[in-house]
């Protein structure tokens, strides 16, 4: 089993010409199934292009500790808080420095202060360097604390010169970290839904008006798309049926890609029968188009009108047809989230619903969300927190239903 499902990795990149490698590590983490944000110091970035890092973890690159547009979107202490490790690789002389004694004149050492996350290094200098006393005192002081180090490999170095300095390969960083998180976790933890068949719904549907032109709405697929890695983490067979996104396939998940809503139904429907969970966390249309242009609607003029027909509803169609199917819906609200939730778990014939509040700046594409959720055991909030921590909690509490519900029928 790939043991980073679901781990969130806040990578550190520092001044070293071994970052060139960054991209490779961060394709490396996101393929074993971790969700990366990248933190570049300012000398990293003579080194490697931040577009090329943004590009493949899927998130912007903050590199600034007073951008005010990336403190509104996520904090840096919210970027501390976010992360379940802290990698900084390559850690050059300086920041080994800088962290040894506590600095924070930066983005990056103002998180690895900030951060509760264990936090692990893979060293990159010149073998000099390396071995130099006050290097080797830095080292101490931080193994003391309990930060690990990946290397530094003996090689050629960048200074035409042989010696230990080398930043350790991506793929062994990799491999190192999956082989301490398996060590943190519980030897044997069972897996909650092993032998469960986890279906889910993610993302926007699209509506067509033309060959040109559809309807839509603002859902990036991140709430849906961290509970099927959640649920894969806890042992289920997961396929995501997903509206279009930019978001990687989590892994051990199955995706099956849709564009409407009618099509995201039959997707649906035909994979339903042989699921025991059915998650609909997909903002999928209530309206279509009732006729779709066969070429692109030429403008005129005058004003136009779209006719609009109800799209079927496919949490309460699995609901009604598959009763023995445990359903959990959401329900995106902009006013009386509460009474609205309630409402649509009793009308739609939900096991559970998870009651949200949208908007321009709520739930849609954040990286984080706050949650009502209501089951037959109650009401509860869950605070706000990432949507891997939330979709975490939510796949927990569902296996406890299912597991409760099978102890009822024998
Ligand atoms: O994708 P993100 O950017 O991470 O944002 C997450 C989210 C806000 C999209 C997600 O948390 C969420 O609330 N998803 C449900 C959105 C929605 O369509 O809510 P609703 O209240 O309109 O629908 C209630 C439930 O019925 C949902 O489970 C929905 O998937 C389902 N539904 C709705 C219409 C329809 N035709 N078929 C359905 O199955």
């Amino acid at each position: 089993m790939q043991r980073l499902i679901g781990q969130r990795v806040l990578l550190g990149v520092t001044g070293s010409i071994a970052a060139y490698k960054t991209p490779a590590l961060v394709r490396g983490l996101v393929a074993a199934g971790a969700d990366v944000q990248v933190v570049l110091s300012a000398a990293a970035k003579r080194f490697v292009a931040p577009m090329a890092l943004a590009a493949v973890s899927g998130h912007a690159v903050r590199d600034d500790l007073w951008d005010e547009n990336a403190e509104l979107n996520m904090g840096h202490i919210e970027l501390a808080r976010w992360a379940d490790v802290l990698l900084i690789a390559p850690a050059s002389a300086d920041v080994l420095a800088r962290l040894a004694t506590g600095q924070a004149d930066d983005l990056l050492t103002t998180i690895a202060l900030a951060t509760t996350a264990p936090v692990i290094v893979a060293p990159a200098m010149n073998h000099v360097m390396w071995a130099h006393p006050a290097t080797e005192a830095n080292m101490d002081t931080l193994i003391a604390r309990g930060l690990t180090c990946i290397g530094p490999d003996v090689g050629a170095l960048a200074e035409r010169e042989t010696g230990a300095g080398r930043m350790s390969e991506p793929t062994t960083i990799v491999a190192a970290l999956e082989q301490q998180i398996a060590e943190r976790e519980t030897p044997d933890q069972p897996e909650p839904l092993a032998g469960r068949r986890v279906l889910i719904t993610a993302g926007p549907t699209r509506e067509a008006l033309d060959p040109v032109r559809y309807l839509t709405n603002h859902s990036s697929g991140r709430m849906g798309y961290a509970l099927a890695a959640a649920a894969a983490a806890a042992g289920a067979e997961v396929v995501l049926v997903s509206g279009a996104t930019a978001l990687a396939v989590p892994e051990g998940v199955a995706r099956i890609d849709v564009e409407s809503a009618a099509d995201m139904h039959a997707a649906v429907m035909a994979e339903i029968a042989t699921a025991d969970v059915f998650i609909g966390a997909a903002a999928v249309a209530d309206y279509r188009p009732a006729d779709v242009a066969a070429h692109k609607i030429k403008k005129s003029e005058g004003d136009a009108e779209i006719r609009l027909v109800r799209t079927r509803d496919i949490i309460a169609d699995v609901s009604e047809r598959y009763p023995q199917v445990f359903t959990l819906g959401f329900a995106a609200e902009t006013t009386n989230m509460e009474a609205a939730a309630r409402d649509k778990r009793t009308r739609k014939g939900l096991s559970m619903i998870a009651g949200n509040v949208v908007g321009p700046n709520d739930a849609f594409g954040r990286e984080d969300n706050a949650l009502f959720v209501v089951d037959a055991a109650g009401e509860r909030y869950y605070e706000r927190d990432s949507k891997t921590a939330l979709a975490k909690r939510l796949v927990a509490e569902l296996a406890q239903r299912l597991a409760e519900r099978h102890t009822a029928s024998i």
